[in-house]
């Protein structure tokens, strides 16, 4: 399918790689932009060949934010009356994992876009950073709740209260991205999709109940999330997979699913 502000492609059979394409922009986050990007992380949803999905920018910039252009003459009814930002929370509905593949800027709305992702890998080149307080405003895309679950709060409260911009180390040392892959440009983009390729050779209803899981533990207390968990563990035995997976350890061989 053909978009505005995107490209998809499939580098393989079973891994969807979107990227924002607003180079002249930085990949700035307008809203015909994120109506794309949500209608194709949907198909790769619904697509039964696709099992994990790669979200990249550029080699300058993942995304440097919302776009301040189309924002800042806007007043409080129109936002309000609106819901603005409503449809950014559309991408945290997808059940297939989505990693986000990190270099330069990822600032702003272009740092939260990076964090709705299950799994960010950065390349060393990532700039993170949170700098709506130099526009007068606050993060609005979820920066202030993800951003501080992820690194916690005294380091939350420090990104957000400076704009400060960090680096790709801190955000590893912070495990605000699982590791930071070697230099060059589409290093980030190729270990991605290998991994995507890897989490799509999985059982895809443990894979889907595997997010599932993980993302309840942001949710529920520890009590409730332990039962979350044991219910979906249980239900895992109605399936073929685990059949499969079982009986392929037993006999010593690979295990053939087939998603049932
Ligand atoms: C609109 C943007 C933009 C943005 C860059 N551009 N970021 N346009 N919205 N967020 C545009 C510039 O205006 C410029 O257009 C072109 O992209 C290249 O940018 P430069 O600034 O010339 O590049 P450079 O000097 O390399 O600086 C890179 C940068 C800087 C440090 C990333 O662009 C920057 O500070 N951008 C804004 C970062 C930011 O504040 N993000 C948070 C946005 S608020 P022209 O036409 O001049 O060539 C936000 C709110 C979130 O995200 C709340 C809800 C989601």
């Amino acid at each position: 399918k053909q978009y505005e502000h995107i490209l998809t492609s499939r580098p393989e059979p079973a891994v969807t790689l979107i990227t924002l394409n607003r180079p002249k922009a930085l990949n700035a986050l307008c809203s015909p932009l994120f109506l794309e990007l949500n209608d194709a992380l949907k198909q790769a949803d619904e697509d039964s060949s696709v099992g994990a999905i790669v979200l990249t920018g550029s080699d300058k910039a993942f995304a440097a934010g919302a776009d301040i252009k189309e924002m800042k003459d806007k007043e409080f009814s129109d936002v309000y009356k609106n819901n603005f930002l409503e449809n950014w929370a559309t991408m945290t509905t997808i059940r297939k994992p989505i990693i986000a593949a990190v270099s330069g800027y990822a600032l702003g709305g272009g740092c939260e876009l990076a964090l709705m992702c299950d799994i960010i890998l950065a390349s060393p080149t990532a700039k993170f950073g949170q700098p709506e307080i130099n526009l007068g405003v606050i993060p609005g895309g979820g920066g202030s709740q993800r951003l501080t679950h992820a690194i916690g709060k005294s380091r939350a409260m420090e990104i957000i209260l400076t704009g400060r911009i960090f680096t790709a180390e801190e955000a590893e040392k912070w495990g605000m991205v699982s590791r930071i892959v070697g230099e060059g440009e589409g290093v980030v983009v190729k270990d991605a999709v290998a991994m995507a390729k890897e989490i799509a050779s999985k059982g895809q209803i443990a894979v889907q109940a595997c997010k599932e899981v993980v993302n309840a533990a942001y949710e529920l207390s520890l009590n409730e999330g332990l039962r979350f968990e044991r219910r979906i563990f249980h239900g895992m035995f109605a399936t073929k997979d685990q059949k499969e997976g079982m009986a392929a350890f037993a006999e010593k061989r690979k295990p053939n699913f087939t998603h049932s």
